[in-house]
């Protein structure tokens, strides 16, 4: 059975869909590199189809081929998901549940329909025996479509960028799903961590706020070791359309990437 694993926070522009891309493209690599050849799926849960456009180089999927296709009914079925699986350009283990514009409407619906909360999770936990990993990017908002992604996964990573008040809105964030793992009882779910993304050490109050982090007491357990850097390199891959990996690396970012996936994996190990 796959693990499952999403990328929530609140806020815009942390690095979620740097970090579940990056997630994918690491992970196919390390599969490769030890002969097990992982396969992964990437489930684009987000209507800005940002890793929608990076994994298949388009962004026109429309309703019926995305993830919005399972909130047309309701019936659904693991088939109506797995005919909108596309192949990624990225690598041929690496598969995409495209996102598309019309997820807006979803959390609208997902109130009426039968099993609006579960379906994704119905649904992923049938097709997930076909995959090593399924990674779902999410929305800067919290709805009822991060409801059902949180329902579908075993685990969560939380972005953090130092430089948006990022410690009230970390507190609210792990405060949030929490709550949620309490409200719908989904003991299998966790919290992996928290990642620091576009750290700049230059910036004082940035390592205030790191050391704040790593002295408290609720968080200070949370937080992944490596701090992503910020780093003009993501930009470039980003317009290239390719991996860190691909475009640069050796750089500082692509490494801090590398080990982040290592501590991903260690974590998982540990569950
Ligand atoms: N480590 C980094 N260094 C520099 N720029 C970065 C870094 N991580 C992400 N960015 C840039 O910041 C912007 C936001 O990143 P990203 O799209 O990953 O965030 P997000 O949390 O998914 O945003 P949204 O909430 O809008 O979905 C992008 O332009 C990306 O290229
Ligand atoms: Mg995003």
């Amino acid at each position: 059975m796959a693990r499952t694993i999403a990328v929530f926070n609140e806020k815009g522009g942390v690095g979620k869909t740097t970090t579940i891309l990056t997630l994918a493209a690491g992970l196919d690599l390390m599969g490769r590199r030890q002969g097990r050849d992982w396969r992964i799926l990437v489930v684009d849960a987000d209507q800005q189809v940002n890793t929608t456009q990076m994994l298949t180089g388009r962004s026109d999927f429309g309703p019926r081929s995305s993830l919005t296709c399972l909130y047309s009914d309701n019936l659904y079925n693991a088939d109506q998901l797995r005919s909108a699986i596309v192949p990624s350009v990225w690598g041929e283990n690496i598969h995409v549940v495209p996102g598309d514009r019309s997820l807006r409407s979803v959390p609208r619906r997902q109130v009426t329909l039968p099993r609006g909360d579960y379906r994704l999770a119905d649904v992923i936990g049938e097709i997930n025996s076909g995959y090593d990993f399924v990674l779902f990017d999410t929305n800067p908002k919290w709805d009822s479509l991060s409801v059902a992604v949180f329902l579908a996964v075993q685990a969560a990573v939380v972005p953090v960028d130092l430089r948006q008040f990022a410690i009230q809105g970390l507190s609210h964030m792990l405060g949030t799903l929490i709550e949620k793992k309490r409200e719908y009882r989904h003991p299998d779910f966790n919290i992996m961590g928290v990642l620091i993304t576009r750290f700049s050490g230059q910036l004082a109050g940035m390592r205030a706020d790191l050391e704040a982090l790593r002295r408290h007491k609720a968080f200070s357990s949370l937080l992944f070791d490596v701090l992503v850097p910020e780093s003009i390199v993501v930009d470039y891959a980003q317009r290239e359309g390719v991996s860190l990996f691909e475009y640069a690396p050796r750089s500082k970012v692509s490494v801090a990437y590398a080990r982040f996936i290592g501590e991903v994996l260690g974590r998982e190990a540990r569950t």
